[in-house]
């Protein structure tokens, strides 16, 4: 597919991807550079036309000779194209420049199958798959380009939600039919983790463990020439910006640096939207890619303080109840993330008429956009009531429930 670029150069824009969303909602292919690159490098691109983006506090002393070097390319320009309306932008993009529009799902799953081919030839490739969104996704579509050339290694290390191991084989080894190495190394992370209580140690040691049973396995496979990362593209545009690294993107929780492989990240031109999209068209169940954001400790840091398998049950089966009643409220898509904490304290009760001394449980419910900052879900007071109720009927071991209404900021989404 031939594509038609539409260039967008950050003069030092506080939100550097609204443009590009837009550009890419309305099927324009688009890429966010900063505004210093060379004349070359953006003849090179051979951009069909360019759009400035940037704040006025934010505004760079070369800026000015900067813009006149660019509008002597020839090519239309619009400037401080993130303050204009949405509909302004795609009046540009469409009537001033005559963008044809062709960037749809499936032009990029058929184009990026072209390049996976040529790039892998007969090679073969390796996969972490987390079950999470973006290492699905890229799995699948690597899958779809070259089937068997990989494989994939999917480690369970106990800290999931109810159930997900099981959905991560049966979608990827069984309908979809990969190559897939899944790895019980439950007791050995739990192994690890007994009796740690400090959260930044948990994390550690399962991101440490986490590698060492990646290494371990790839190591039985022999040699494997490429390793695929589920890297997406604000991950890219965060990474690089006119000011130098804003984050230092670590993907796929840390994965192992002196292993010897060629990256290949077929999501890295992709908005988390149009990964999900791409997910979807694979055949990937829409419940599946729409999925809330799971943080890579998974469970571990949902359990406050040193991890049990005791308090790992409380958390996964009342997460499962909390999932449960928010789908049967319709308020799935309404939420940004919801889970339950066990924050390890045991309270007095009384059930039967006999007294408990059992855990509590946290709910939490924020609605975010960006996971920067949060605030509550103003649940309804009967679907909180009646989840309260199902948890301390049916985990065994817990007796009271409660809501966390802390924001973040003060609070952060995760307890740990
Ligand atoms: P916090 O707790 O920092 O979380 O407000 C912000 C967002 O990040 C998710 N999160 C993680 N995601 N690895 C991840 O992939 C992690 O270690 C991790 N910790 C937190 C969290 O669920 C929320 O969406």
């Amino acid at each position: 597919m031939k594509k038609q670029l539409l260039l967008i150069l950050d003069f030092g824009a506080h939100n550097n991807q609204k443009v590009a969303k837009i550009a890419r909602a309305a099927n324009v292919y688009c890429e966010v550079k900063p505004y210093n690159i060379s004349l070359n490098d953006i003849k090179n691109m051979n951009p069909k036309a360019l759009i400035f983006i940037g704040d006025e506090e934010t505004t760079e002393p070369d800026a000015p000779e900067k813009e006149a070097e660019l509008k002597e390319l020839g090519v239309p320009v619009m400037e401080y194209g993130n303050q204009k309306e949405e509909e302004q932008v795609k009046s540009f993009i469409f009537d001033k420049c005559s963008f044809s529009g062709g960037w749809t799902t499936q032009a990029f799953i058929d184009d990026m199958v072209e390049q996976i081919r040529a790039q892998v030839g007969d090679k073969k490739v390796l996969c972490a798959l987390s079950g999470g969104v973006d290492s699905s996704v890229a799995a699948a579509l690597v899958h779809r380009a070259i089937g068997d050339q990989l494989t994939c290694i999917f480690v369970n290390h106990g800290l999931m939600r109810k159930n997900e191991p099981e959905q991560v084989e049966e979608l990827f080894g069984k309908q979809f039919n990969m190559k897939l190495i899944s790895i019980d190394a439950v007791d050995r992370f739990l192994d690890k983790l007994a009796g740690v209580d400090d959260p930044e140690k948990k994390r550690k040691i399962i991101g440490e463990e986490f590698i060492r049973v990646f290494e371990e396995e790839s190591r039985r496979l022999g040699k494997m020439d490429f390793l695929v990362q589920g890297t997406i593209y604000p991950d890219i545009i965060e990474s690089v910006s006119n000011k130098g690294v804003v984050k230092s993107h670590h993907n796929v929780g840390g994965l192992p640096e002196d292993i010897d492989f060629e990256l290949l990240e077929p999501l890295k031109w992709l908005f988390k939207d149009e990964v999900r999209e791409v997910g979807e068209a694979l055949g990937i169940p829409h419940e599946q890619v729409w999925r809330q954001p799971f943080p890579g400790p998974g469970l571990g840091v949902r359990v406050v303080g040193a991890i049990t398998r005791e308090k790992l049950n409380y958390v996964r089966e009342s997460d499962s109840i909390l999932r449960e009643e928010i789908k049967n409220a319709g308020l799935e898509k309404s939420i940004w993330q919801y889970f339950t904490v066990c924050p390890g304290c045991k309270s007095v009760g009384v059930k039967d008429g006999k007294r408990t001394y059992e855990q509590a449980i946290v709910l939490r419910a924020i609605l975010s956009s960006d996971a920067m900052t949060a605030d509550v879900a103003e649940l309804p007071y009967t679907l909180l009531t009646r989840i309260a109720t199902r948890i301390v009927d049916e985990v065994d071991g817990v007796n009271r429930v409660m809501y966390d209404i802390t924001p973040k900021p003060p609070g952060t989404i995760e307890w740990e």
